[in-house]
C-alpha cells in the first residue's frame, strides 16, 4: 500500500495506441519493483487489452500487484466500436 507521497505513472501497457506495442512481463515487473522503490503509484489503462490477437491475452500490472499499489481502468468501447464512449 501506498503511504504518503502521491506519486504516480499513468501506462497503456498492452496494445497501445498508435504503435500497439505489448510491454513484455518481465518490464511489467520491472516497473512495479520502481514504484514500489520510489514508493508510487501505478495508473494502468488497459483499453486496448481485449483487443490483443494473442491467447492466452496478455497479463495487467495490476494482476502482478502485490501490494495495491496498481489503479486498472479500462472500458469495453475500443472492442465494441471506437466512437463509441462509455466513460
Ligand atoms: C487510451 C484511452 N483510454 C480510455 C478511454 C476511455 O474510453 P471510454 O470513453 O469508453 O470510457 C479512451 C477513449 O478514447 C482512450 O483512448
Amino acid at each position: 500500500m501506498i503511504s504518503g507521497q502521491s506519486n504516480a505513472v499513468v501506462v497503456v501497457p498492452n496494445c497501445n495506441n498508435p504503435m500497439g506495442f505489448i510491454m513484455p512481463e518481465p518490464r511489467k515487473r520491472a516497473l512495479l519493483a520502481l514504484v514500489q522503490r520510489f514508493d508510487a503509484a501505478v495508473i494502468e489503462d488497459d483499453v486496448y487489452g481485449e483487443l490483443v490477437w494473442e491467447y492466452p491475452r496478455p497479463s495487467t500490472i495490476k494482476a502482478l500487484d502485490l501490494d495495491g499499489r496498481v489503479l486498472l481502468c479500462s472500458s469495453f468501447s475500443k472492442t465494441l466500436a471506437p466512437g463509441l464512449r462509455v466513460g
